[in-house]
């Protein structure tokens, strides 16, 4: 096991560069089963999650290639099972489910079970590739999926889900006739995925609406040019965060500011600087943080995905700020471990009130699911002394390189063995004690 050891109260100065985003690699990578043949991607995140998605498309009879550019042989499936034990380490597995029936007529995967954040039922995706030909049978915490033949239908959606859009979406690219997919899912990793789509033969419109309209093909193929995947969204807000609540200048390389727009009008009515240039954005905090009030909302609304870290900030804001959840019924974890840090957070009902305080303090702390974990390191990046961060697999999940990366912009961290003791003065990037 390890930890990060963080010393706060540095303002961080430099240039991050943005990694691909996991949340577009991973249903991108699901839908390579749709088109047999060799798949080149490009920008492909070296995350934990997207490794387990790869051993995933392993064992199904799809081996994968990762040197920089990744590529993928999908000529055969061999198995039609995504097991438990890949899907209960990450749930994004489920993506299998549409994809596979598609290609080979049926599928077992795993009910993906609650997680940390929430019970994170799969019903709207059954209901989708029901209303698309597909029969279901639920049995010993399995989904036993078959389908004959895949025929277009008009489906509306109960709840606009990402992953429920996303399964639903890759069947239908190969069911016969046409599909309309209505309170669809409008996040950008979505249009992302119509790129890939498309790219590989097919035929979508509508997507960053909230109807996608597909008119099915009877095969796909790989795209002979490769794809690169969209810039990570939320590692880049991650980022910004990290320059504002330490009082710093960080600009952020290769993202889409676009994707970031909530993000960035977040980040201004907090009392940050943020400027634009092409595909790089900076935010700059030489005052104090101003409160604000969040509600997280589906795309084009704030994303959930930054919830903590902007919890995180404001914990540090002159005066009360309200952070209301309302896509994840349990997605404040990180509150009680802020309130060791000495954050002044009460959460009633699906809002946190936040009471800015003068300053945080350095503690150890526990992280419990990927964005929480990002919201403490944000937290100890801006408290004064030494924290200690546990359980880092969270993390491993969805930031490449978190730590070099944070050290390129001057940030006091280390990651060690969760008995060892980092010397204090180890923690300057290896500085002597004398330095
Ligand atoms: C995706 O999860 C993301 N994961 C999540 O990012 C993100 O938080 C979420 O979308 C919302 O934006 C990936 O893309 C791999 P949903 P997903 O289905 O698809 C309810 C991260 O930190 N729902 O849009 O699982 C569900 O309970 C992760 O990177 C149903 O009721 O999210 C939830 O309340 C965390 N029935 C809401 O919809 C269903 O059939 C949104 O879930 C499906 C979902």
């Amino acid at each position: 096991m390890q930890k990060l050891v963080v010393e706060g109260g540095h303002p961080l100065q430099g240039t991050v560069p943005i990694s691909g985003a996991k949340n577009a690699a991973l249903p991108l990578l699901a839908a390579t089963l749709l088109a047999p043949g060799e798949h080149k991607l490009e920008n492909v995140p070296g995350l934990a999650d997207v490794s387990m998605m790869l051993s995933l498309l392993g064992r199904l009879g799809c081996p994968s290639l990762w040197n920089g550019k990744l590529r993928l042989e999908t000529s055969r499936i061999f198995f039609s099972e995504a097991p438990h034990d890949l899907v209960r380490k990450m749930r994004a597995s489920v993506l299998v489910l549409g994809p596979l029936l598609a290609r080979t007529g049926h599928a077992l995967v795993s009910l993906p079970g609650g997680c940390a954040i929430g019970v994170r039922p799969i019903d709207q995706h059954l209901k989708g590739l029901e209303a698309l030909g597909c029969r279901f049978e639920l049995s010993d915490g399995y989904v036993h999926g078959r389908v004959d033949r895949l025929r277009g239908a008009d489906i509306q959606l109960d709840v606009p889900t990402v992953g429920g859009t996303e399964n639903i979406l890759m069947a239908a690219v190969l069911a016969e006739g046409h599909t309309t997919l209505r309170n669809a899912a409008a996040e950008p990793e979505i249009e992302d995925l119509v790129r890939f789509l498309r790219s590989l033969g097919a035929r979508i419109e509508g997507e960053g609406s909230s109807t996608l309209e597909i008119d099915g093909v009877t095969s796909l193929r790989p795209s002979a040019a490769g794809y690169r995947i969209m810039p990570d969204r939320i590692e880049a807000g991650t980022y910004l965060v990290a320059g504002a609540i330490t009082g710093g200048k960080v600009t952020c390389i290769d993202t889409d500011p676009v994707h970031l727009d909530t993000t960035i009008d977040a980040l201004r009515r907090a009392g940050c600087e943020v400027r634009v240039d092409g595909n790089a954005v900076t935010v700059e905090r030489t005052g104090p943080l101003r409160p604000v009030d969040i509600v997280t909302r589906p795309h084009p609304g704030f994303p959930t995905d930054m919830q903590a870290q902007l919890t995180a900030l404001l914990t540090l804001a002159q005066g009360t700020s309200t952070i209301t959840e309302t896509i994840f019924e349990n997605r404040f974890m990180h509150v009680a471990e802020l309130h060791r840090m000495g954050a002044d957070i009460r959460v009633q009902s699906n809002t946190a009130v936040v009471q800015g305080v003068v300053g945080l303090k350095g503690a150890a702390v526990m992280a419990t699911d990927l964005r929480a974990s990002a919201g403490l390191v944000l937290a100890a990046l801006a408290a004064r002394g030494s924290s200690e961060i546990l359980r880092l697999h969270h993390l491993d999940r969805g930031y490449e390189a978190l730590v070099p990366k944070l050290q390129g912009i001057g940030a006091h961290i280390c990651r060690v063995d969760s008995e060892a003791r980092a010397p204090r003065a180890e923690l300057h990037t290896g500085m002597s004690a004398t330095a």
